[in-house]
């Protein structure tokens, strides 16, 4: 194998009939075509914590003939000292042959695939604030296993999308796949920084960012990712920036909700949105298991 061993870094690595192929690949799977055979090893390390992520990361090793190696990072050689380039060279010595990264430092896993044995692939499965591509693939996908074709669609990204990687993962491929306006909507304090891009525009409220919105996408507040002292309170925030039922009346006539999920009952969503006909949200989860599938075909040059 050359440097031309795979990897899945961030959406905006990807051509655009890459995207178009995974979104593809995931909903046949999904919708009961054969996986591959990988007959490949794949060591899961999440240094940050995971329940979707991981689990469907997992499960979509061991369907495309993989085995998977789960490795408790508090348990694991680097907390005595050991680098991530020499755990994962140590455990390509092993014979693994794809790691799945979860990190919080913006960074590393461009670092780490430069330092990578030649052969070893490596999956981006959550880069700080700044990436998360398997969601924002996983999320397209759910879309189009739904029959909503982004282009052309207003879509609504509301609460904290300043810490949001999976956001910012979604702000590159959503105006690849054609949507027509991003809105971003939240508290200032949780907004992007600096001006807009072409297509995305700042709304004042919730109600403004919901207003004949086609797909609403419902971000937590990524506490981990800031100061105590920046931490809104719950109730407050709720009043001000938690999708309720009646927000929903002047959306689009077919408007679905999506939220990637850990989801916050009575913050930034209320039950009854979370639980209600709109929600895309366990479909979402769902999904991810088919698009991580893809993925791993992908990397192997499958798909
Ligand atoms: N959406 C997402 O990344 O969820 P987890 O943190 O549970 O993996």
């Amino acid at each position: 194998m050359t440097d031309s061993t795979r990897h899945l870094l961030d959406v905006d690595q990807l051509a655009d009939d890459e995207i178009e192929a995974l979104i593809n690949r995931a909903c046949a799977l999904a919708a009961g075509v054969g996986p591959k055979r990988l007959h490949a090893s794949v060591a899961n390390l999440f240094f940050e914590p995971s329940t979707r992520t991981r689990v469907s990361f997992e499960l979509a090793a061991a369907r495309v003939g993989m085995q998977p190696i789960n490795i408790e990072m508090a348990q694991a050689s680097t907390t005595k000292g050991e680098s991530l380039e020499d755990t994962a060279a140590t455990l390509a010595a092993m014979g693994i042959d794809c790691l799945v990264l979860r990190h919080a430092e913006v960074g590393i896993h461009s670092k780490l695939a430069a330092a990578l044995p030649a052969g070893v692939h490596l999956v981006n499965a959550g880069e700080g604030g700044r990436a998360h591509p398997s969601q924002a693939l996983l999320d397209a996908a759910t879309l189009k296993s739904r029959g909503i074709e982004p282009a052309g669609k207003k879509f609504a990204i509301i609460g904290d999308v300043r810490h949001s990687r999976v956001a910012a993962s979604g702000l590159r491929l959503w105006p690849r796949l054609g949507v027509e306006e991003i809105r971003l909507a939240g508290p200032a304090s949780l907004l992007p920084p600096g001006s807009p891009s072409p297509g995305v525009v700042y709304c004042a409220s919730l109600q403004e960012a919901v207003d004949e919105a086609d797909v609403i996408m419902m971000l937590r507040i990524q506490r981990e990712r800031m100061d105590r002292s920046g931490w809104p309170d719950s109730a407050a925030y709720h009043a001000d920036w938690g999708l309720r039922p009646e927000h929903l009346e002047s959306a689009a006539p077919d408007c679905v909700v999506m939220h990637p999920g850990p989801i916050n009952r009575g913050v930034e969503i209320a039950a009854g949105v979370a639980d209600g006909k709109r929600s895309l949200i366990l479909e979402q989860v769902r999904m991810g298991v088919y698009m991580r599938m893809a993925i791993f075909e992908w990397l192997f040059g499958e798909t």
